[in-house]
């Protein structure tokens, strides 16, 4: 059977709830928010290693709070990973199922990967010197497998004209599910590389946010924001290299380094360097340049995912395949449930990450204002009447579908 029309075969005959483009679009910017907090997850574990392997006053101080940091950001990154999972599954479930089942083992072995990973992460932060960076050392290395796993499940999915070779390639069928197929490296170091440039960053926002405390110790945070504007520039140099390594390797035909995605991207990646060039060329003040910094990677990031989800839509169009062709199936009530809980999310949110902006910018006990009490308890009424509403009605259709 052709590949065009074996994928044909594989769509959800369902089709999809809602126009697909508004998935696509939320998919690229939750993938832009996962990857931000990937990297930050990465980096401050490395730095955690490093700090607990390097020793000394200001080195423990930084790996203690990178602990704390890397703790938070995986949590973040798996948090926000569910959202773009979800969304390759409705405009790409013939090739996202396809791509996990070739490699099965390895798709549910991930979970149990980045638990270890993520429990390591705790006994570091509980442990000094050499035990404390063998267990960090220990969350990076299942980290990094976690993120190899994902990007061998992203890279096979692009290529269904490989699936039947992968599948038969024992000369049976092959039902294992414990091969990783292929991968490229160019593309995953894309991936991984910035973590030193988002951390960098970090550091600098974190030399820039303690500062305000009444405690601050001025000359340990111009040490941080200097570190990191040093990691943000350098890893970053390294990053535009690994964009040309995978344009390189990229197949001729997709033409991708004629795409105007690919040329804004390109102009954000450099534009974001020479800031910080500027922002790192200087013995101390690197706090100064951290929220500018921080919203250029910001743009370049969101750029990048929206310029990786282009090279997605050529890879696939080669095989006549576009989201756009989904049957529409419009659902009003599952969609609008839907962006109300993405709401409801939005503003909870947003509380938790204003408490804990404004607690730790205080030395001593923080007390909330009328204002922040009062989110607060809007925060908690808007979650218990979800819950109601979202058992309600699944109690609802239970007895509607029972005929009851
Ligand atoms: C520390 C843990 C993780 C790391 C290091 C990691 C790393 C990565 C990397 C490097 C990519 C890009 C791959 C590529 O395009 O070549 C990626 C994509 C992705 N990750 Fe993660 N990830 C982690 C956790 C998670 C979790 C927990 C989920 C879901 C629950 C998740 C869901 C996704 C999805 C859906 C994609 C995009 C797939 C696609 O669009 O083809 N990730 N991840």
């Amino acid at each position: 059977m052709e590949t065009p029309a074996m994928l044909q075969l594989l769509n959800d005959p369902m089709g999809v709830p809602f126009y697909p483009v508004v998935f696509q679009v939320l998919m690229v910017l939750t993938f832009a928010l996962h990857i931000l907090f990937v990297n930050l997850s990465l980096g401050a574990t490395c730095l955690t290693v490093i700090g607990r392997l390097k020793g000394g006053e200001r080195w423990t101080r930084l790996a203690g709070g990178m602990g704390q940091a890397a703790t938070a950001s995986v949590s973040g990154a798996i948090l926000l990973g569910v959202a773009p999972l979800l969304f390759v599954q409705v405009i790409y479930d013939p090739f996202w199922y396809a791509s996990s089942n070739l490699s099965a083992a390895w798709a549910i072995g991930f979970i149990f990967i980045l638990m270890a990973g993520y429990a390591s992460l705790y006994l570091a932060r509980d442990r000094k010197g050499d035990a404390g960076s063998a267990f960090a050392g220990f969350s990076l290395a299942m980290f990094l497998t976690a993120g190899f796993i994902m990007h061998v499940l992203g890279f096979q999915l692009l290529q269904p004209e490989k699936w039947l070779g992968w599948y038969t390639s024992h000369g049976a069928a092959s039902t294992a599910g414990t091969v990783l197929h292929d991968f490229s490296v160019p593309r995953f170091l894309h991936f991984v590389v910035p973590a030193f440039a988002v951390t960098g960053v970090f550091l600098m926002l974190y030399s820039w946010y303690f500062r305000a405390r009444a405690d601050a110790d001025a000359a340990y945070l111009d040490w941080a924001g200097r570190i990191g504007a040093k990691m943000a520039f350098h890893a970053t140099t390294i990053e535009v290299l690994t964009g040309l390594l995978w344009l390189i390797v990229l197949p001729r035909d997709l033409r991708f380094h004629a795409h105007p995605l690919f040329a804004l991207g390109a102009a954000l990646g450099l534009g974001l360097l020479a800031f910080l060039y500027h922002a790192q060329d200087r013995e101390t003040g690197h706090h100064r340049y951290a929220w500018p910094a921080a919203a250029a990677m910001l743009a370049a990031v969101l750029e990048m995912a929206a310029a990786r989800e282009a090279l997605r839509v050529r890879y696939l169009a080669r095989f006549g395949y576009a989201i756009a062709d989904h049957r529409l199936n419009i659902d009003w009530g599952s969609t609008s449930l839907f962006f109300v809980t993405f709401v409801l999310c939005l503003v909870v949110l947003a509380w938790i990450l204003a408490v804990a902006f404004r607690s730790g910018r205080v030395a001593g006990r923080w007390e909330a204002g009328p204002g922040m009490k009062a989110w607060g308890k809007a925060s908690i009424a808007l979650l218990v009447s979800w819950l109601v509403v979202v058992a309600g009605l699944g109690v609802a259709i239970t007895l509607r579908n029972r005929g009851l």
